[in-house]
């Protein structure tokens, strides 16, 4: 259902892939709900995805950028100005990867250039988005930055490998550049913490679908899924919550909550017969 929460506002979206993605339920609600916007992933993605699809449905522009590169973020927000009539109100940070998990490289043996890949692309793109919009003075008094994270920042999930220090910088981002965006000139800046999902970078996380089922049977309103994120994102874009910044916000159905279910208590007490081969 539309509401027209964003109805006249202007924003960009990093990182919609395929119609998996996060990012791309995002632009979707997003164009339901009136705004108009930018659309933008790296070359590479642009050549193996199906972004001209999502740009033609939600009439949205796609421009190429390498989230690490502070000269494409440049023109990424130049030319969305451009196109779009006027500063932005709303960004979505939707972007993630790590090549010491594609690598299959375990945290006791992180090859250290992949990890500053891992934190480039990860994390420290968010500050670059920040910093260059904030020089550029690109977004309006009470726009709104979202990121998006995982629980993995707080708490240890087994495979999540160096992903889990990217997202808690992420997070540490959000909360900085928060107090400074939000001083000088209104705009809040948040991260929401998402449950796991089926998407292409979800699913390169070693025992995927364990998690997935885990978090599913522990949170007690089951996982959030892609569309649900993006009905959180939209809420943050919107003018109902323009008081809510520098937040990690939570969108998993109560998992980041629960110790022990009684379910899982059920499942304990049968025993443990095997040692798993892999701690
Ligand atoms: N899927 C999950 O379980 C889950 C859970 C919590 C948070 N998240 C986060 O949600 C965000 C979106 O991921 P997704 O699950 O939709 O997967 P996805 O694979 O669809 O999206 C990841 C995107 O990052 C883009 N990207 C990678 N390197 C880039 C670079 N250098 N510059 C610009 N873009 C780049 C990819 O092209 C892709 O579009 C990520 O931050 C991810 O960590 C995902």
């Amino acid at each position: 259902m539309a509401y027209n929460l964003l109805k006249g506002k202007k924003g960009i979206i990093f990182g919609a892939l395929n119609e998996n993605s996060i990012a791309w339920k995002v632009a979707e609600r997003a164009h339901e709900e009136g705004a108009v916007f930018t659309l933008t992933n790296t070359p590479i993605a642009l050549r193996m995805g199906e972004l001209d699809e999502l740009g033609k449905k939600c009439n949205a522009e796609i421009i190429p950028a390498d989230a690490t590169s502070v000269d494409d973020i440049k023109v990424v927000i130049e030319k969305s100005m451009e196109v779009l009539g006027g500063k932005v109100d709303f960004i979505l940070h939707s972007i993630g990867m790590s090549p010491n998990v594609r690598k299959g490289l375990s945290y006791d043996k992180l090859n250290y250039k992949n990890l500053e890949k891992t934190l480039d692309i990860s994390a420290i793109s968010f500050h670059k988005i920040l910093q260059v919009a904030r020089e550029m003075d690109a977004i309006n008094e009470w726009g709104s930055v979202v990121a998006l994270s995982y629980v993995a920042a707080q708490r240890v999930f087994y495979g999540y490998n160096d992903m889990a220090d990217a997202k808690s910088l992420l997070e540490s981002i959000a909360r900085s550049f928060g107090y400074i965006y939000g001083r000088d000139k209104k705009v809040r800046v948040n991260t929401i913490s998402q449950s796991p999902t089926i998407t292409t970078a979800g699913s390169g996380v070693k025992g995927f679908d364990k998690l997935v089922d885990f978090s599913e049977r522990t949170s007690p309103l089951g996982n959030a899924d892609a569309l649900e994120c993006a009905d959180y994102c939209i809420t943050l874009f919107s003018d109902l919550t323009r008081k809510v910044t520098m937040q990690n916000l939570y969108n998993d159905g109560g998992f980041s909550s629960m110790g022990m279910s009684y379910r899982a208590m059920m499942q304990y007490e049968k025993g443990f017969d095997e040692k798993p081969t892999e701690w």
